[in-house]
Order: C-alpha cells, then sequence, then structure tokens
C-alpha cells in the first residue's frame, strides 16, 4: 500500500511529523507531497529540519493569492502529482487550505482519506479552519480524532462510523525534541526564567480586522506595565504586513519591554520560550495545545477555541481582543504553573494512527 501525505504550513509539519517517522520506522511506502502553502526558511525549511524529516518528493509552490486562488493551485498541483504517482490512501492533518484541498482531490479520485486532529470544532464559520476541518471530516473515510471531546464534536454530525480516539501528534513531537530545548536560549534574548511572557498572534480573525488588532495591542500594553515583566513577541509575516498596512506598528513598539522577534522563531525555540515562560498569549491552536503539554498557563487572544479541552482542566482561558478582558486574564492565569494533566495522549499517536491505517492494529 502507497500512503500519500499533503501537507504545506508549519503546523502540519509539526503535527504530521510523528505520522511520517512512523510510516518510515514501519518500512512503508509514502509519498510527500509539499503544497508550498508556507515556504520561507523559517516557516517551513527549518521545521523540517529540526524534526529530522526527509525532503517531500514533491513541493507545489503554490503561488501567493487569496484563499481560492490559493486552494485552486493546490487542487490542480496535488491532482496533477497523483495522477503521475498513484497512491492508495491519502492523509492529510488539521484545518488548513492545503489539509481541505489534499483532502478534496483524494476525495474525487475515490481514494480512503484518513483525517489526523479530526473533529475539533470552534462553531465560528467565519474562520477560514472552521470550514476546512468540517468539510474534512465529512470526505474522510478514518477520522483521527484527538480528545473525547472531539469524537463527541463528529458523533453529532453524525459521524460515528471510521472514528478512532488516537490522542493528539504534538504530544509525539514536543516529546522528541522536550530533551534538547537549548538552555542558552533565554540568555540570548535577555529574559530570565519564569519572568517573561511569550507572545504569537497570526490568526485571520485577529490580524485582518483592524479593531480587535489594536484591541490586543492595547491590550498589551496594559499587560507590560502592569506584570513588569518583558514580553518576547516572535511575528508572523502576516502580522507584520498587516499592522504596516494599519500603521499600528508604532503602537507596538512603544510597549515598554515588547521584543518583536522577526522573521519568526523556529519550532524548537517557541517550545523553549513556552517551557520558560510566565504566560503563554497567543491566538495560535498549536500554542494552545504545547503549553498545556508542557505544564505553562496560556491566555487565549480570541473568543472561542476548538481546545475547549483546556480550558476545562484550567490550562487556559479565553480573552477575546478588549484591553481590560486581556489584562484581567493574564492577571488570572499568572502563577498557575502545572497541576493539570495533559489530556492529548502519551506521545504515541503518529504510531497509533500509522497502524491503523496499514491494518497491522
Ligand atoms: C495558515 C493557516 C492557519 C495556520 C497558520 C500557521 C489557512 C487558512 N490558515 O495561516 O490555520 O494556523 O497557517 O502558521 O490555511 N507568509 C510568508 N512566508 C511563509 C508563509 C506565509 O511570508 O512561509 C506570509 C505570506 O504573505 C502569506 C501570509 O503570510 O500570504 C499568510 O500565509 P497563509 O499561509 O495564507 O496563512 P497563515 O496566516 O499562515
Amino acid at each position: 500500500m502507497r500512503t500519500a501525505i499533503v501537507l504545506g504550513t508549519r503546523p502540519e509539519i509539526t503535527k504530521l511529523a510523528p505520522v511520517i517517522k512512523a510510516f518510515a520506522a514501519k518500512g512503508a511506502d509514502f509519498l510527500l507531497i509539499h503544497t508550498g502553502q508556507h515556504f520561507s526558511q523559517e516557516m517551513d525549511q527549518a521545521f523540517f529540519d529540526v524534526l529530522d524529516l526527509p525532503a517531500p518528493a514533491y513541493n507545489l509552490h503554490v503561488p501567493e493569492g487569496g484563499h481560492g486562488y490559493r486552494t485552486g493551485k493546490m487542487l490542480i498541483g496535488i491532482e496533477d502529482v497523483l495522477r503521475k504517482d498513484p497512491v492508495d490512501y491519502m492523509v492529510v492533518h488539521g484545518d488548513t487550505n492545503s489539509t481541505v484541498a489534499g483532502a478534496l482531490v483524494a476525495a474525487k479520485l475515490n481514494l480512503p482519506v484518513g483525517h489526523v486532529e479530526a473533529g475539533l470544532r470552534s462553531f465560528d464559520r467565519t474562520m477560514p479552519e472552521e470550514v476546512n476541518r468540517v468539510i474534512c471530516d465529512h470526505i474522510a473515510t478514518d477520522l483521527f480524532a484527538p480528545t473525547r471531546e472531539a469524537v463527541g464534536w463528529l458523533g453529532a454530525e453524525g459521524l460515528t462510523k471510521g472514528v478512532f480516539l488516537t490522542g493528539n501528534t504534538i504530544v509525539d513531537s514536543v516529546y522528541y525534541l522536550k530533551e534538547r530545548l537549548p538552555d542558552t536560549l533565554l540568555a540570548h534574548y535577555g529574559v530570565k526564567h519564569g519572568r517573561y511572557m511569550f507572545l504569537t498572534c497570526h490568526r485571520q480573525e485577529n490580524t485582518d480586522d483592524p479593531v480587535r488588532l489594536a484591541g490586543i495591542i492595547d491590550g498589551l500594553a496594559l499587560v507590560a506595565r502592569d506584570s513588569g515583566l518583558p514580553i518576547l513577541y516572535s511575528m508572523h509575516p502576516r502580522t507584520k504586513g498587516r499592522l504596516e498596512q494599519y500603521g499600528l506598528f508604532g503602537r507596538l513598539e512603544v510597549i515598554p519591554g515588547l521584543r518583536i522577534i522577526f522573521p519568526p522563531i523556529g519550532f524548537l525555540e517557541s517550545l523553549t520560550f513556552q517551557a520558560h515562560a510566565t504566560l503563554v498569549l497567543t491566538d495560535s491552536g498549536g500554542l494552545q495545545e504545547e503549553s498545556c503539554i508542557l505544564g505553562v498557563p496560556c491566555v487565549t487572544l480570541r473568543e472561542n477555541t476548538e481546545r475547549p479541552e483546556t480550558l476545562g482542566i484550567g490550562s487556559n482561558v479565553l480573552a477575546g481582543y478588549d484591553p481590560q478582558a486581556i489584562l484581567a486574564a493574564c492577571r488570572r492565569m499568572t502563577g498557575r504553573r502545572g497541576g493539570w494533566v495533559n489530556p492529548y495522549g502519551d506521545g504515541r499517536s503518529g504510531e497509533r494512527i500509522v497502524d491503523i491505517i496499514l491494518g497491522t492494529k
């Protein structure tokens, strides 16, 4: 059996790494296809390098453009690859435009599709990710759900066949790198263990709305003054572009103790900064999970989350984009380190998923 694995962005690389490695370890035949959605050294190759992944067999290098244009180019490119290099099964992960492109091409070619990280729901269809994950779940054959909550959401939509509770592959990747976190990084950035905040913010619903983006910046200013702690901000290119476009860059730069890191840091550095932070502030789904696994409290700069288990166990709170709400959430979460049980599994999810696909378990 030959399996295609489609990926295109940072989170797919980190979360499909354990699946790719499990295929390789079992000597199974797989074909890695990169859409090229993320393309910069620091957003793409750096992640392959740190996770010791093989180079993709194909990179489609989809050109920049809107959602429809890019997804369309991915559909054409993936179909072309699979016509000349046929496979028996398709694996996709998560909720990006690359995910939906891979799943849709496979479904049209009557190939079985395995969706890793199935069943997440924010119940907010204005988010491109929510549309993508709903589509993928409904056209997939095998649904690899990370948590019981995800199994429940699938069931609520009538998806009960081919559902497997596997845990989340991010645990595998965090465990893989946990012993390799560089201890010189904090000193390099002039911060001390447990005495800084780590920030990321890149989701379209925040970056592409100047009111929300300004609210978050004002919230950060309040938090910086209130806590007196430095804030390390690893900045996504999308956010940088929007801050410049809306004339908000200057307002961010003058926040006392806030340090912008651009281009954004790699996965190992991100895990290191999270592991030693007082607090993680983010709108990323991945960081909500990673901080939870690392035992560090998280404040999510959104009004909803498709990771509700983090709220339930108290590792995460939703703060939205109102400055006072962000300040209140940071005060509430400061000092709440650990004390919860990681709800995402035992770090063997990649192996479990590949065993199911290959029919060996
Ligand atoms: C995408 C995913 C999002 C995921 C995020 C992880 C969708 C709909 N969204 O959002 O779910 O959380 O990836 O980072 O698929 N850019 C670069 N270099 C790169 C990549 C992007 O400069 O390597 C810039 C480009 O200007 C690009 C913009 O960032 O147009 C946005 O990138 P895009 O892939 O469209 O969306 P993300 O915001 O990264």
